[in-house]
């Protein structure tokens, strides 16, 4: 089979494609033929060694000093079950499935095995496999964000970047939980965000919401652009700084921003549970979180797609079409 593989930290030309063994399961695996996977922010991060700020050597330390640990990147997928270990229960041969790996990676190829409890769910019959392979990276971050910040019906929430993966995915799932949501984009992303739930949009070029005199319960930052210092008075009194792309500076101001302003921060990995994928799955199933496709790569054509995704300005995600 083939894979795409990071022989060092950098562009998108350190990506090269191999064969290697086609992997067979153990007892309790399956083996899925991958349909579809994304390039996501995370996948471009790891390639660059592009961490956020004061987390380089954190982030080196974590993942492989001059290059990936795990060279082969990709963190979800959809895709067909074509061989089970006799002690597999839950699926059989032929089942359509979508899984997020997460960090332990390893969607950018042809096959994958994986553990039947490895987060890997039966495909949303109403969602193609592309669009299946590209909910659990953004869903299940913005699920365990607003998990942690007790988002309820009747409160406001700001969602900076609002159009990417994660952004996308949290305008979607606050609206749903009853939350009143304001989006900061660019105005070409306006419609979109406005199509997903927003009720208000601020355009980032043209205007800086922390100078309107709005405040909100909780803002979301995924941008890496704000922190919690210049936010903290567009937060209302008990509100909640969700630092997805939390540097140093963020990670710090968990520890004081509670007892010195009454407004928390929360910082630090989105967790990647079975329970966040099956919820995201069924949200997909029920309509309630749309997929958000800006572009496909065919396969031979991931590192187009790296280098797509390192602009910064993709509109939810970017699928890699591994088969078709
Ligand atoms: N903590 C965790 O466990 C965790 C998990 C997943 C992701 N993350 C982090 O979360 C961040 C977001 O990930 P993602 O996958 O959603 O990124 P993404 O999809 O690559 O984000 C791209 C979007 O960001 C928007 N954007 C860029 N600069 C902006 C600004 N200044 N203001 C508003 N929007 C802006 C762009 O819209 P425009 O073109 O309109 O600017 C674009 O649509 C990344 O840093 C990622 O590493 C953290």
């Amino acid at each position: 089979m083939k894979e795409f593989f990071c022989r060092a930290y950098g562009g998108p030309e350190v990506l090269g494609l191999r064969e290697v063994e086609q992997p067979a399961p153990k007892a309790d695996e399956i083996l899925v033929r991958i349909v579809a996977t994304t390039v996501n922010s995370a996948d471009v991060r790891m390639r660059a060694a592009r961490f956020p700020k004061g987390m380089g050597l954190i982030g080196r330390l974590a993942l492989g000093v001059s290059k990936p640990r795990q060279p082969v990147l990709g963190t979800e997928l959809a895709g067909i079950v074509t061989a089970a270990g006799r002690d597999v229960r839950r699926f059989k041969v032929g089942d359509k499935v979508f899984a997020f790996p997460g960090i332990k990676l390893g969607c950018h190829a042809e096959f994958r095995i994986l553990h039947e409890r490895q987060r890997v769910f039966p495909k949303p019959d109403n969602l193609s496999f592309s669009e299946a392979a590209s909910i659990s990276f953004g869903g299940t971050t913005a699920l365990h964000f607003i998990r942690k910040a007790a988002l309820h019906a009747g409160e406001k929430i700001l969602v900076i970047g609002a159009s990417g993966a994660v952004g996308s995915a949290m305008v979607q799932i606050a609206k749903h939980i009853g939350a009143e949501v304001s989006a900061v984009t660019s105005a070409g992303n306006a419609d979109l965000v406005k199509s997903l739930g927003a009720a208000k949009v601020i355009d980032y070029r043209h205007e800086n919401f922390a100078d309107n005199g709005e405040t909100y319960d909780v803002i979301a930052e995924t941008t890496g652009t704000h922190t919690f210092r210049n936010c903290r008075n567009s937060l209302r009194k008990g509100g909640r700084f969700l630092a997805i792309a939390a540097g140093v500076p963020d990670m710090l101001a968990m520890i004081w921003s509670s007892a010195l302003y009454g407004k928390q921060v929360i910082a630090g990995p989105a967790g990647e549970s079975e329970a966040l994928v099956q919820q995201v799955g069924e949200w997909a199933q029920a309509g309630i979180l749309k997929p958000v496709i800006d572009r496909r790569y065919p396969f031979r054509q991931l590192p187009e797609a790296h280098a797509y995704v390192d602009t910064g300005r993709k509109r939810g995600s970017v699928v890699i079409e591994v088969a078709t």
